[in-house]
């Protein structure tokens, strides 16, 4: 099939590039004439495990294409995916300016039938909206659908490749037929595409996004509860975990969620009730626990430290808002460096991928190690908030060599307890015990 793809961003790129990868024909457009120009000549623009091979085995075989020309772009296209940014408006709903104008666009440009897919997270109703604009100036035959992209950051080729499910949301039975054509090879170990009608998959990914971010705010609070009662939130988390109904992913307590998605999508579905008259009371909690939550780490810090941080030199391990990835959008470490700054603590931080991002907003303000142990050197404590697989067995003889005082507080919970107390490390993590020494 012939495919377009506008939007290169996160989705886009790899949707063009997995499209392309199962034998289709992939035109990737975006006005930005500089990263046109950089995919083009095989540069890739975001990190994303497993993504480069292909990115660069399907520009090779001319399975793949990047221009800046929409015209050129959806021509001979079936499938034209709008995988475009849909930022927060002042108001928290999601600014949907940029999809509406490139329907507007399509819509000038179209002259034979095309399916118009919205992968872009986008609130309900947007699918009507989009055809509107495009039907405004349109001569030719198309349809709207709604294709909500679950995959994750880190595990995105993975996820694109064999997703859970894939929902359209299309009342049309010729994109539907298009559709689940284009979907066949990605689905052939038997999970399901899903149609529905355009505003139920629109809605399945809010809800998806808000559910997943309720399991982690309401982790983070047994957690909390954990600490005051003496209980274990790792035991607590595997004694619900087995229970099938609950399930045992996404119990993981830690300094709060991040990323592009959870923050954005939680805070659109409760403007998205309040436009509907309708007050979403868990999610207006969720939202609230996770804001505390990314600076959970601080006041057990500060305590530590008698209230006084003051010249104190804290190493940190972790920027990116999860492992695997360079993005850095609500990453917790941001807001525990700019809360120990305005204390008047000195940081330095180490990050196997983020650092150049970190850099670009945070500056001079903290340093860039340049291996993990290097930060380390004369800290007062080094402090974990992404759980990168290299943080998770280091060599504790290097860390109690260079900390000039063997304390840890972890975001993440990556070391065991007891194990920590052995140690000789005072260890403090989220909703487990203290490991304290006696000197
Ligand atoms: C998420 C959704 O999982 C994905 O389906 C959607 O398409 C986009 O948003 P992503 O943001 O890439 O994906 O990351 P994910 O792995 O889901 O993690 C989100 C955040 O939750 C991270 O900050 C992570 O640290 C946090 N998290 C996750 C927890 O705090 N505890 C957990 O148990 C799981």
């Amino acid at each position: 099939m012939r495919i377009t793809v506008v939007g290169t961003g996160y989705v886009g790129l790899v949707t063009g590039t997995c499209f392309a990868e199962t034998g289709n024909n992939v035109t990737c457009v975006d006005i930005d004439e500089n990263k046109v120009k950089k995919l083009s000549s095989g540069q890739i623009t975001i990190y994303e495990p497993g993504l480069e091979k292909l990115f660069e085995r399907n520009l090779k075989e001319e399975r793949l294409q990047f221009t800046t020309s929409l015209a050129e772009g959806i021509k001979d296209a079936q499938v034209i995916f709008l995988a475009l940014p849909t930022p927060p408006g002042a108001d928290g709903a999601a600014d949907l300016s940029f999809v509406l104008r490139v329907a507007e666009q399509l819509g000038k440009l179209i002259t034979d039938y095309k399916v118009i897919v919205d992968k872009s997270t986008v609130p309900v109703g947007t699918a009507e909206k989009v055809e509107e604009a495009i039907a405004r100036n349109c001569k030719g035959e198309f349809d709207v659908v709604s294709n909500p992209e679950f995959l994750r950051e880190g595990v995105a080729v993975e996820d694109f490749m064999k997703p859970d499910r894939v929902v359209i949301g299309t009342r049309s039975e010729r994109a539907r037929k298009v559709m689940g054509d284009l979907y066949a090879p990605f689905v052939r170990q038997g999970n399901p595409i899903l149609y529905m009608d355009e505003r139920s998959a629109e809605l399945t990914k809010y809800a998806a996004n808000s559910f997943l971010a309720t399991k982690i705010s309401f982790m983070n609070e047994v957690a909390v509860l954990c600490e005051r009662l003496g209980a274990d939130v790792d035991m607590v988390r595997r004694g619900i975990g087995s229970d099938d109904r609950i399930g045992k992913r996404f119990l993981f307590p830690g300094i709060g969620y991040g990323g592009s998605c959870f923050p954005k999508d939680v805070q659109a579905l409760v403007k998205s009730s309040q436009d509907a008259q309708y007050d979403f009371k868990i999610l207006n909690a969720v939202m609230e626990v996770n804001e505390k939550q990314k600076l959970f780490l601080v006041p057990k810090i500060k305590n530590f430290f008698n209230g006084d941080l003051k010249g104190k030199r804290f190493a940190l391990w972790g920027l990116a808002f999860k492992p695997n990835t360079d993005d850095i959008r609500e990453a917790p470490a941001l807001y525990i460096i700019e809360s120990l700054l305005k204390e008047g603590a000195e940081i330095c931080v180490f990050d196997p991928e983020a650092m150049p991002n970190v850099q670009q907003i945070v500056g001079n303000k903290v340093r860039y190690a340049e291996h993990q142990y290097d930060c380390l050197q004369d800290a007062d404590a080094l402090i974990i908030a992404t759980e990168w697989s290299v943080f998770r067995t280091p060599d504790f003889d290097k860390i109690n060599e260079s900390l000039k005082n063997k304390v840890i507080f972890d975001g993440r919970n990556l070391f065991d307890v007891q194990r920590m107390h052995e140690l000789g490390f005072y260890y403090e993590s989220v909703g487990r015990a203290v490991a304290r020494q006696d000197v």
